[in-house]
């Protein structure tokens, strides 16, 4: 919103009115949405509320408050966190790994206090994030604190307070002073897209979602911090006024939902020891589909008495413990490193690994991503790796343990020549996929290029959709784009599901398409970066097929739009033999276009320039390649200069500019008539 347009004189009464009305809408559909998981308005009308309160606050400074959602969006980068100390420690859990050892802590228990009876448990996940101290005084949130050592710890305030699942102000019936502990950590689907996205750009990926979360909260930036999608669930609270401790922990943690702090929902009380073995055998069988990483069950003594008799024992509670899931990283051996090729002809290094068991399955192949990821972390053919399997997700090499390189790993090496089909591997400065460059050939890449080939912008050939293309290509009818024009109709007929009348279609469509132009046939090749203005610039800066074949680098660089990278992969694409083994099949096959001489002759719309405007029956671009192929030009505005506007229906105000100008309006029909003359 505009701080102009703002009354500069609002009365103050109604101001802070409006400003309190605007807090107290954002943080309740904040909780509704974060919190609770189910939002209440749409995305828009929320921007709209926030938009204001951020313009009301900047106009009049003196309103801004430390409660303020605003400060969700982060505020100026500071320089160091500084270090305070937590009121109470933060204590650590011992660990259990086997259903014997929970057992024993069981029976500890019951020795300790001197009873038989089973104790009831609280059960919750326990999650693979960061560990956090969050005070709220008289119900706003004043600090939150990392973990640290369990005695200090980092302030980092300024980036709790983004993260929306946490409420900046407490609901109604809080003590005047509370501290609540918890997990902050990185829901699994922003993890991937985080990765993702660095991949593209070429950042450093991150190990897992538990470093992926420590290293957001690590910003000095808390802007960075709100652009990541934290999230938060509570694990206790700790009061000032001990007379107000309810008797179990899992009232507490319905009163923290109460305040409005998020809890897990997978939080159960469970009767007995039992019952705690069947708790997570039931969260170990779910643990692959929770939005969120977990490595194990946190076991809590349910009540409140009981957990302060059995008190604590070194750094730990007594009256607790980790059950331990099986790790999702293991620690393996480097055997070699495969190249796989995909489907748009990207080389993926594939790692072979001496088979170990990863979270209950069998790994022995993981993902190394690309050449930048293996030269960022150093990996050897021969070390010693940390794999990590995470639910669905491939499995990963995470990095190399430098301190158990054995003598005489190697290095891993790019193959110059595709694994697949021999063609040329091309990796350019700059972009971390290698590529395989024989696009027309390779069998990994077969599928994409026939259906480029045969797409409406490209080659044309109707009733030839996806499913029939990868039919012919699985029952090996055709193995490239110029087998197309071979096939028969008894082969066609082989297909599932492919009657007399649509073979018959398909194979018209075929015919149809050999007459073509220049600029569509090397748009159909499907060149790397080469898409249609592209090839519609290479159609007319080369005389014909044979000179775009032989242009070199600085021929097509010299070209406007031709940038190195493009000019480098047409370059190569036509060095490829494999490449011009298939043109010339085509050619041989019947595929043609009009020669530039013939072009000559035929056209007499050279030299004009027309525009579009309004709804005509043919799509637009159709009409535009129409108009290029027969020499015009097609501007996007009306000048005095314009030979035409062909006009459709509801033309806009291209029609007066062009009625104003003098310029001659064509419709459709005239249109269809200049077509056909000229063709
Ligand atoms: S209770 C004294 N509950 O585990 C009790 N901790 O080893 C201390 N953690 O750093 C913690 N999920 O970050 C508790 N549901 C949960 C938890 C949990 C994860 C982490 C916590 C702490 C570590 C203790």
């Amino acid at each position: 919103m505009d701080k102009q347009k703002l009354k500069p004189k609002l009365a103050e009464a109604s101001l802070i009115k409006e400003v309190e009305f605007l807090r107290s809408e954002i943080e309740k559909h904040n909780y509704a949405y974060y919190v609770l998981d189910e939002p209440t308005i749409p995305d828009i009308e929320f921007d709209r509320l926030f938009q204001r309160l951020l313009a009301l606050e900047a106009t009049y400074p003196h309103l801004q408050t430390p409660d303020s959602p605003s400060h969700r969006v982060g505020a100026a980068p500071s320089t160091a966190f500084l270090s305070e100390a937590h009121q109470v420690p933060m204590l650590s859990l011992d660990n259990v790994f086997t259903e014997e050892a929970f057992f024993q802590f069981d029976h500890r228990i019951k020795q300790m206090i001197d009873s038989s009876e089973e104790i009831e448990y609280n059960c919750e996940p326990k999650f693979d994030g960061v560990a956090v101290s969050i005070i709220y005084e008289h119900g706003v949130l004043v600090r939150a604190l990392t973990r640290g050592d369990g005695y200090t710890g980092e302030n980092i305030t300024q980036n709790i307070k983004t993260i929306k699942s946490i409420p900046l102000k407490l609901k109604k019936d809080f003590p005047d002073y509370l501290e609540i502990r918890g997990e902050v950590y990185f829901p699994l689907s922003g993890f991937e897209k985080l990765n993702q996205q660095a991949l593209s750009t070429n950042d450093k990926l991150f190990a897992n979602p538990r470093n992926a979360a420590a290293g957001s909260l690590r910003q000095l930036d808390s802007k960075i911090t709100a652009k990541r999608p934290l999230a938060f669930y509570a694990y206790s609270a700790i009061y000032s006024e001990k007379n107000l401790l309810p008797d179990t922990h899992n009232e507490n943690i319905l009163r923290l939902k109460e305040w409005g702090i998020r809890t897990c929902p997978e939080t159960a009380v469970v009767k007995n020891k039992n019952e705690v073995i069947h708790y997570c055998q039931q969260l170990l069988s779910k643990r692959h589909s929770l939005p969120y990483e977990i490595d194990g069950v946190v076991i809590k003594v349910n009540n409140i008495a009981l957990q302060e008799s059995l008190g604590f024992v070194a750094r730990a509670p007594r009256w607790a413990v980790a059950f331990k899931f099986p790790a999702q990283e293991e620690i393996t051996t480097l055997e070699s490193v495969d190249f796989q090729v995909g489907r748009t002809g990207t080389l993926t290094p594939v790692a072979r690994l001496k088979p170990v068991r990863v979270a209950g399955v069998v790994v022995s192949n993981a993902t190394l991503h690309n050449m930048d990821e293996i030269e960022r972390k150093g990996i050897e053919i021969g070390d010693t790796v940390i794999i990590r399997r995470a639910g669905d997700v491939i499995p990963e090499v995470v990095k190399p343990i430098l301190e158990k390189r054995p003598l005489g790993t190697q290095k891993i090496i790019l193959p110059t020549h595709c694994p697949v089909c021999g063609a040329k591997v091309v990796r350019l400065e700059g972009e971390s996929a290698a590529k395989c460059e024989g696009g027309l050939s390779c069998a990994a890449q077969r599928i994409e290029a026939i259906k480029h080939f045969v797409s409406r912008k490209a080659m044309n050939i109707e009733g030839l959709g996806a499913k029939i293309i990868e039919q012919l290509v699985n029952a090996k009818l055709i193995e490239n784009v110029a087998q197309l024009y071979t096939l028969s109709k008894v082969e066609l007929l082989q297909l599932e599901r492919m009657g007399d009348k649509l073979a018959s279609n398909i194979l018209e469509a075929i015919e149809k398409s050999k007459k073509t132009t220049f600029n569509k046939f090397i748009y159909a090749l499907g060149i790397r970066e080469v898409g249609e203005a592209t090839a519609h610039q290479l159609s007319e800066s080369y005389s014909d097929l044979n000179s775009l074949m032989q242009a070199d680098i600085e021929s097509l660089e010299s070209l406007q739009d031709i940038g190195p990278v493009s000019a480098l992969h047409i370059y190569s694409f036509f060095r490829e033999p494999s490449n011009q083994n298939i043109i010339h099949q085509l050619i041989e096959n019947g595929v043609h276009w009009p020669s530039k001489l013939e072009k000559a002759k035929n056209t007499d719309l050279s030299g004009k320039t027309y525009v579009i405007t309004g709804t005509l029956s043919l799509p637009r671009d159709e009409i535009k390649a129409a108009l290029l192929a027969r020499g015009a030009k097609v501007a996007s505005s009306v000048s005095k200069n314009t030979s035409g506007l062909i006009a459709g229906d509801k033309p806009g105000s291209k029609l007066t500019q062009a009625q104003g100008l003098g310029v001659p309006i064509i419709d459709e029909n005239e249109l269809k008539l200049i077509l056909s003359k000229t063709e």
